[in-house]
């Protein structure tokens, strides 16, 4: 069971770059797949505290750790450091860290000098399924999330799981999150693995394997067809919409809030009719069961205040990712009063069912 799992390699092709992903990869043996020198590290303080002991021997930018970082304040500090550091054209820069250290890595490789080359080396499991992967890169910008960015493919992303064992069970569940989503937008099977309600533990590094490599191949299908982002790769914000809305109104880690915006979807799936009652009851239960939720008490005011700020700038509409059974979402254009609506619809019902059980 927690024996290692053999590496595979995915190539997500891109428009302007192809990117090489190692799933499975140590960060012991980066050297095969870096430059041999003028190579800059990027970093957040705690992933330095853990794991420097174990970066190849180049300088080291260490950003502060946490969503507050991913701001345009921590690119210019990175800027000045590349100046100080001689960073030229040459420069490779990696980026150690989870997903906000990547967004920031992929935004100031992007932008530095024109663009240098880049890669990463995602250290948390929402990293190693999603931040890292397909080519968005990009900071906050005056409370709107991810507002400023490109999208650039990096040339390289390391999967590392024996370095999640560190990561603390909030970030490993937020991770979850993600994988499950993966599973109702095209790998129906994957969802086999939560339906027991068994904890799926950071130390089984044959599942996780399994969860990543799956999670990586939805993505790049969806990716490649669509790298940024007019129509497919809309499927990626199942559960988003509110999920944002829910994880900045109540403060929870994204995965779990984006569990609770999956269950929402489900339910105005069936209640729209796309969705079977049968399949949406299965979909609910695996959700459930899947150990990502804790009860929280959703307050819909906050939520309804929270979704309308986060719409501001996104016209009377917005596309809204639905089911059509387990593994099949598509997404539906909708007029931000009736998103609205189904949103109270929503909380009202499911308020009687899981809401309150914290
Ligand atoms: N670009 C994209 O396509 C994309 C997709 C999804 C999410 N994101 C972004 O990713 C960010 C969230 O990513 P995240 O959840 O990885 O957050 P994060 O990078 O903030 O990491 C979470 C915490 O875990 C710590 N950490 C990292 N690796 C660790 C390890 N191995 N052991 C112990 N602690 C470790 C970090 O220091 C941090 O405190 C958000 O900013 C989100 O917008 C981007
Ligand atoms: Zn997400």
């Amino acid at each position: 069971m927690n024996t290692l799992p053999g590496i595979q390699e995915v190539i997500i092709k891109g428009l302007f770059r192809d990117s090489k992903i190692i799933i499975g990869g140590s960060l012991d043996k980066l050297g095969k797949y870096i430059p041999k020198s003028n190579v800059i590290i990027i970093t957040d303080e705690r992933v330095h505290e853990l794991y420097s002991s174990r970066f190849p021997a180049f300088p080291v930018i260490s950003i502060k750790r946490g969503e507050e970082s991913k701001n345009l304040g921590t690119i210019e500090f990175i800027y000045s450091k590349l100046l100080a550091l001689n960073a030229d054209r040459n420069t490779y820069v990696l980026g150690i860290g989870g997903g906000v250290v990547c967004d920031i890595t992929g935004f100031v490789a992007s932008t530095f000098l024109r663009g240098l080359k880049f890669g990463f080396v995602a250290t948390t499991l929402l990293a190693q399924v999603d931040a890292s992967l397909g080519g968005k890169n990009g900071v906050n910008f005056s409370g709107i999330k991810n507002i400023i960015g490109v999208f650039n493919q990096p040339e390289l992303v390391i999967c590392d799981h024996s370095l999640l064992k560190t990561l603390n069970e909030h970030e490993f569940l937020s991770g979850l999150g993600e994988v499950l989503k993966y599973g109702f937008i095209g790998d129906p099977e994957m969802l086999d693995y939560f339906k027991s309600g068994e904890f799926i533990g950071r130390a089984d590094l044959k599942l996780i394997h399994e969860l990543v490599v799956r999670s990586v191949h939805i993505k790049k299908s969806i990716v490649e067809k669509d790298e940024i982002e007019t129509g497919e790769r809309r499927l990626l914000n199942f559960g988003h919409t509110f999920g944002h809305a829910i994880e900045s109104a109540h403060g929870l880690s994204h995965g779990m809030a984006v569990a609770y915006g999956m269950l929402a979807a489900i339910y105005i799936s069936e209640r729209e009719g796309y969705l079977s009652q049968e399949e949406s009851n299965r979909a609910r239960v695996i959700i459930l069961k899947s150990g990502i939720i804790k009860g929280v008490k959703i307050n819909l005011e906050k939520l309804q205040t929270q979704f309308m700020a986060d719409k501001k700038r996104s016209g009377n509409f917005l596309y809204f990712v639905l089911l059509h059974s387990l593994g099949n979402a598509f997404s539906e254009k909708a007029e931000i009063g009736k998103v609205e609506n189904w949103l109270a619809d929503w909380v009202n019902w499911e308020d009687a069912f899981t809401l309150e059980k914290d």
